[in-house]
């Protein structure tokens, strides 16, 4: 059976959530691998809402079981929270069918404080203060927590009074006072009772999966831009966002993945401060975010848009070596006079370039060169794409050498048509 990951390619918010959620419909396991509530993945069905942003989308299929791996940052209320709404929604056998990797890391409030004194400052990254970056801080300073301690009592008291002392000077500069680690102590016990039997080992089970030929979805977080190493460093999240940070993330080897599809928007948005070379500050920005409801499914932040970055989308095709692509929101563009796609940029000094910079400093200071294209009619389920359309969806194809795969054009499952190599296409329902 067909391994499938699928991968956010711009700056989050590609879509995923509803791409992962056509894919999944047969997954007997959708695995996460990387970052934490920093994600908000939103799944319309049947008029019904639902936002998730620890457990992986699947969790709406009732056969999937959902794996969280030890790439993860994982809060441990945040969890609760889902697990008890996904229930409250009917969602059968939520506390059975999702496992935790004991060596994902717990997000405290002491990484949330240090998050906030920072985001406070004028040179804030504008980050989704959920604790993601300080939580990775402490595991890459081997002074983390991993969940795994929450079965050893005393080593992880003696775990959270290192971390303590750690940042005690920085808690002795701030005004707030922090929880002790006593009390905090006391408060993961608690987390302990519900936690613990969550605890599998992610990278066997989805490996044995695998080799059982049952289908598995690795489900990726965020978008290739906001990789910690390749994206616009230093505003990127503290995870790796392509597909490497999938394998590395949940513990798979090559060669078990056969399909690598990259979620891409029809549009570009950004939450958060860093360069964005496509940015529109005029009405057509507005028109996109208003249009697309561009407000964070996590920290409900009006998200900055602008026009598809193809430049950009080729670094992360590169980065992601993804077979195929599916672009989502098409629909959002349709009552535009007019479309345009970044397909090179030119620098402060008039040098036209062909990729994106590897120098994150040097992406903020490019102005777009642009290609325009004819708007288009919205599609709809009568499988056929309207001609404007496919001529810009066969332009991405040709850009970026990857084949377009899927299209969607709302936010409902139904509104998704299936592309074949030669561009016909069908209905997912058909
Ligand atoms: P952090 O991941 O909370 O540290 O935030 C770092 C940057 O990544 C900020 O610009 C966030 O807005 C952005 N970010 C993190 N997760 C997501 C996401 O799921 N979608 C969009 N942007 C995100
Ligand atoms: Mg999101």
């Amino acid at each position: 059976m067909p391994v499938k990951a699928v991968v956010g390619m711009q700056w989050g918010d590609e879509g995923k959530g509803k791409i992962v959620d056509v894919l999944s419909a047969e997954a007997d396991l959708v695995v996460r691998a990387a970052g934490g509530s920093n994600a908000g993945h939103t799944i319309i069905r049947g008029g019904k809402k639902t936002v998730l942003h620890l457990v992986p989308s699947g969790i709406l299929h009732e056969y999937s079981r959902c794996l969280l791996g030890a790439g993860m940052v994982i809060e441990p209320a945040r969890l609760r929270e889902e697990l008890d709404v996904l229930e409250q929604f009917g969602t059968p056998r939520v506390r059975t069918r999702v496992g935790v990797d004991p060596q994902a890391m717990l997000i405290l409030p002491w990484h949330k404080a240090i998050e906030h004194v920072r985001e406070a400052r004028p040179d804030a990254l504008g980050t989704t203060l959920r604790g993601i970056g300080p939580a990775y801080e402490s595991r890459a300073s081997r002074l983390g927590i991993p969940l795994a301690l929450l079965a050893h009592p005393e080593l992880l008291k003696t775990a959270l009074e290192a971390l303590h002392l750690d940042y005690l000077p920085i808690f002795e500069l701030g005004k707030e006072p922090v929880i002790s680690p006593s009390d905090l102590f006391a408060e993961l016990m608690q987390v302990a009772d519900w936690l613990v039997p969550m605890f599998t080992d992610v990278s066997l089970e989805t490996a044995r999966a695998m080799s059982e030929g049952r289908i598995v979805l690795l489900e990726g977080a965020q978008g290739v831009m906001l990789d910690s190493l390749h994206g616009t460093y230093p505003f990127v999240t503290s995870s790796s966002t392509i597909f490497g940070g999938l394998l590395s993330g949940i513990g798979l080897g090559n060669g078990m993945v056969s399909d690598v599809v990259g979620v891409c928007k029809a549009y570009t948005t950004r939450v958060g401060n860093g360069p964005f070379p496509t940015e529109l500050e005029d009405e057509t920005g507005k028109h996109l975010a208003a249009f697309g409801g561009e407000y964070g499914a996590t920290t409900g932040r009006l998200r900055r848009c602008g026009w598809l970055d193809a430049v950009a989308l080729k670094k992360a095709v590169r980065l992601v070596g993804c077979s195929q692509l599916a672009l989502t929101k098409v629909d959002v563009l349709c009552d535009l006079p007019e479309i345009k796609v970044a397909v090179a940029y030119e620098d402060a000094d008039g040098t036209v370039l062909a990729d994106f910079p590897c120098d994150p400093y040097r992406a903020a200071q490019l102005k777009p060169v642009y290609r325009t294209f004819a708007p288009w009619r919205t599609p709809s389920d009568d499988a056929v794409l309207p001609e404007e359309l496919q001529e810009y969806i066969s332009f991405l194809e040709g850009f970026t050498a990857t084949r377009v795969s899927l299209v969607s054009w709302g936010p409902d499952r139904s509104q998704t048509l299936v592309r074949e190599a030669g561009g016909a296409c069908r209905s997912l329902n058909s």
